[in-house]
């Protein structure tokens, strides 16, 4: 994972492995809004209004602003699996926001019931190669 900075936020550019993409189907059932009906502050692009939140073409790649939807904590990286404090037994990996206790997958879908009103937000980008991602503009212009 990779922490940018845009216009004063933190945004993370994380690369999910093939099992890290595999448990968010797991994770469906138990997120509040699986396809991003709802947003914080940006508008979700439609190419991130899916299980992934990511582009089809680089499905792999998590571009967000990591920033939690209630109070604006930035959660902390809970990559693990499994038990540990403060997570539930099954956890798939994801994110822990330190301030309230909401917790996000590893598309940054905010679990039920937790405080968070929404998942984090999916800034516009677009990938100018390979290994170049532009953010803050897509096809549709600039956010
Ligand atoms: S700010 Fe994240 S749970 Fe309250």
């Amino acid at each position: 994972m990779k922490v940018v900075e845009w216009r004063g936020k933190p945004v993370w550019i994380l690369r999910r492995t093939p099992e890290m993409l595999a448990s968010l189907k797991k994770n469906d059932e138990k997120v509040a809004d699986p396809n991003s009906d709802k947003f914080f502050q940006i508008e979700t692009p439609a190419y991130a209004k899916n299980e992934t939140r990511s582009r089809k073409e680089h499905e792999e790649v998590l571009v967000v602003v990591g920033i939690c939807s209630h109070l604006g904590c930035s959660p902390s990286s809970r990559f693990a699996t499994g038990a540990q404090p403060n997570l539930p037994d099954d956890w798939n990996g994801g994110f822990l926001c330190p301030c309230h206790g909401s917790t996000f997958d590893l598309a940054a879908r905010v679990f039920k019931n937790k405080p968070a009103p929404a998942n984090m937000d999916v800034p516009p980008y677009m990938f100018l190669a390979d290994n170049r991602i532009l953010i803050g503009k897509d096809e549709k212009g600039e956010a």
